[in-house]
């Protein structure tokens, strides 16, 4: 059953600048009525406000200066969302870094991050702000995390955790509890800050030597063709999908393989 954007409120981490801004732009074309950009730079933050407030008029969104890692800094940006609109319908878990150097920050922001306002909206905001039946969860994987990239062996790790989560959590069983439908979306390389100078952004030596080798190979695709795609998924994809937008085509489903072992025998 699709997903209905017109009239919602979403709260968007990693949403003052990249897809995360994209993303916020692209939902408001589409009928979405409000949204928080949570994000750490409060420079970006004014930043996008303006952008918003001169395409769509005053009142459309709001900042809160969000660390995701922080728990109590991502209560609070939900509390903001639903002190400006009462409502909460949609979370997009977008903050994210690539940096193997500071990895283990990496793991902080990539997992914790998202698990923290996956947390917070299951057992506090959705069940008392959501409009509709359902809200939805959008966690925000790569292709980084459907196969591995040498440079940077822990991001790839981060963002195969990011699918962990949405297939445990989008388990039928909890889904008759909690009503979240939960989406996981993998973009391929795409244009923006993330992956611009990416050299120095991993753990040196050999890391570094397959960057040099295989950066160039890349296909790239740009990031407002990832922001159509996103909205197109969150109206259409069902509970527990994963899907890819990579190298400019349509996003297209990620079936995991068939394991063949004691659970496919019951
Ligand atoms: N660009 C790509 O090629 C690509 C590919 C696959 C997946 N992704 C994923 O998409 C997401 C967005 O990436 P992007 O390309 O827009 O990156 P970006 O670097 O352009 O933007 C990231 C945004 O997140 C914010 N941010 C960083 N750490 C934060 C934190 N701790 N708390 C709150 N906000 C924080 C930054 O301030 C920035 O506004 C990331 O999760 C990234 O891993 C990007």
């Amino acid at each position: 059953m699709a997903f209905q954007v017109e009239g919602k409120y979403a709260l968007i981490t990693g949403g003052a600048s990249g897809l995360g801004l994209l993303y916020a732009k692209e939902l408001l074309r589409n009928g979405l009525k409000g949204v928080t950009l949570a994000d750490m730079s409060e420079e970006f933050g004014e930043k996008a406000l303006k952008e918003i407030e001169e395409e769509f008029g005053p009142d459309r969104a709001i900042f809160v200066k969000t660390d995701v890692v922080d728990y109590q800094q991502f209560d609070n940006a939900y509390q903001k969302t639903v002190e400006k609109f009462r409502n909460v319908d949609i979370l997009i878990n977008n903050a994210g870094i690539l940096n193997d150097a500071v990895w283990e920050k990496q793991i902080a922001i990539n997992i914790n991050g998202t698990i923290h306002g996956i947390l917070l909206g299951l057992e506090k905001y959705f069940p008392k702000y959501k409009q509709g039946t359902e809200a939805l969860i959008v966690n925000i994987s790569s292709t980084a995390g459907l196969q591995g990239y040498g440079h940077v062996p822990v991001y790839c790790a981060t963002k195969h955790a990011v699918i962990g989560m949405g297939r445990g959590w989008s388990d039928p069983f909890l889904y008759e509890r909690t009503k979240v439908r939960f989406i996981t979306v993998c973009p391929g390389v795409t244009l923006t800050p993330l992956i611009f100078d990416m050299g120095g952004r991993n753990m040196g030596g050999i890391y570094e030597e397959f960057l040099q080798k295989n950066g160039e190979k890349w296909v790239s695709q740009e990031p407002d063709h990832m922001a159509k795609e996103m909205v197109n998924i969150i109206k259409n994809a069902s509970n527990g999908t994963i899907w890819v937008v990579e190298g400019g085509d349509p996003a297209y489903e990620y079936i995991p393989a068939e394991r063949r072992g004691v659970l496919s025998k019951k």
